[in-house]
């Protein structure tokens, strides 16, 4: 019998949204793809060690930690996943790359540049792989784009109209990590602008050379305290020994962000994020507009990418709806899921994506390029620049941001 390649034993750092979301990527990617080694979770670390043995239980993590350094000293363990807050993403992964395992980093890759650029560097100095979350690069009509772009049917872009708009930021949500400065690095901006700025560096391969301006606004200053102290609750406020916990607690930052840029070919770009837009839930999207065509998505339509092809008669030229899940056609992932139109939805892009890491630690290619830290810090870049605009009132250039 031909003996089976060692599986790529992965654990995992935070146990809640991403946790649930990046756990079921390891266990479904090497049911859906074909890949050169098998994925074998190891072991899940979080801080709460009374909601830690059930999700171990429920998600099928053999081993369990509430001290995350506890990972790099386990020589079984080849990749350390980091789905934590922003705060502690550069303490956990230089930790991680000193030890030698490769690091899989959620988005933003830190809260401020100064994490960001410690991140990059530690990246360069180890011999280990990095990768950054950015899921939506893993859309089927998300890659199509970045292909349909790098194939020339766009020709010349010329405008970038980015915009994540949420709904679930209002008055009465607690203040949670999201919230506060210290902990996430900014609001809205990290979290959302975050993907949309590495979707237009991602589709269009260009890079943001000047941001002209910018406003960060913060509508909602006050929110109530989380009734958990716990661990993952309030933070330094909630629960202060001989203190009552207070009702609320200060948000400071930012709930929404807009700027716009300078893309390196020469394209105007908008970018927008929010999580105050009432009856927009989860609207992720991008639109270009090039010297031949057009492209728009919309993640809340996600296996959809619209194509407008200006080199057809303008007698039959209009708006072509693509359905994205066509495997005979070459549409990204396709030929991994289900047949056309059986839709794919928010988790498979996390899938593709850790099928797309196995690939990478096994010298294949990925179907599209997957960002690394350096990459990231890219984007990093970009969020600083933005936010030094709008606190200064005035266009700072790329090359300034360091
Ligand atoms: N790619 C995406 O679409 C996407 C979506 C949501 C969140 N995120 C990113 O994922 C990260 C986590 O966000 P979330 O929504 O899962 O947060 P969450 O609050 O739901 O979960 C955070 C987890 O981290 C653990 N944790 C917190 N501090 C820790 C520490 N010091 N040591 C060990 N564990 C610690 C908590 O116990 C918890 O399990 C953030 O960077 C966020 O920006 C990305």
């Amino acid at each position: 019998m031909p003996r089976s390649p060692r599986p790529i034993r992965v654990a995992l750092v935070g146990a809640k949204f991403m946790g649930r979301a990046h756990s079921n990527a390891w266990r479904q990617a090497g049911c859906f793809f074909d890949l050169p080694r098998p994925v074998a979770l190891h072991t899940i670390a979080a801080r709460n060690a009374a909601e830690l043995e059930t999700f171990a239980a429920q998600w099928g993590w053999p081993h369990t930690t509430t001290r995350w350094r506890d990972l790099a000293e386990d020589p079984e363990i080849d990749l350390v996943d980091i789905g934590t807050p922003n705060d502690v993403h550069r303490e956990q992964a230089v930790a991680m790359l000193e030890a030698g395992k490769h690091v899989a980093c959620e988005k933003p890759l830190a809260g401020t540049l100064d994490d960001a650029r410690a991140m990059r560097d530690a990246a360069k100095r180890s011999k280990a792989k990095t990768f950054v979350w950015f899921n939506y690069r893993r859309c089927p009509a998300v890659a199509l784009a970045h292909e349909l772009v790098r194939e020339g049917r766009l020709g010349d872009i010329r405008h970038v109209r980015a915009t994540y708009l949420q709904s679930w930021g209002g008055p009465d949500t607690p203040r949670v990590w999201r919230f506060q400065k210290k902990r996430a690095g900014s609001g809205a901006h990290g979290d959302l602008n975050a993907h949309i700025v590495d979707m237009a560096r991602f589709v269009t391969g260009e890079e943001i050379t000047e941001v002209h301006g910018a406003v960060a606004r913060t509508f909602i200053k006050e929110r109530p305290m989380p009734d958990d102290g716990g661990p993952d609750g309030g933070g330094a406020l909630a629960g202060s020994k001989g203190r009552k916990k207070p009702a609320t607690g200060r948000s400071d930052v930012d709930d929404a962000v807009l700027f716009v840029a300078s893309l390196s070919g020469g394209a105007t770009a908008s970018f927008e994020a929010t999580r105050l837009a009432p009856g927009h839930q989860n609207r992720n999207t991008l639109e270009l507009n090039g010297s031949k065509g057009s492209l728009r998505f919309d993640f809340e339509d996600m296996n959809v990418l619209w194509f407008h092809d200006d080199t057809e008669s303008p007698r039959t030229a209009g708006w072509r709806r693509i359905m994205c899940t066509n495997a005979a056609g070459g549409h990204p992932y396709a030929e991994n899921w289900w047949p056309d139109a059986h839709v794919i939805g928010y988790e498979h892009g996390f899938t593709n994506m850790a099928a797309d890491i196995v690939r990478v630690l096994c010298r294949t290619k990925p179907v599209v390029p997957l960002p690394d830290f350096a990459d990231a810090y890219e984007t990093q870049r970009v969020l600083e620049a933005a936010l030094l605009s709008a606190k200064e009132r005035c266009a700072v250039r790329l090359r300034e941001v360091r």
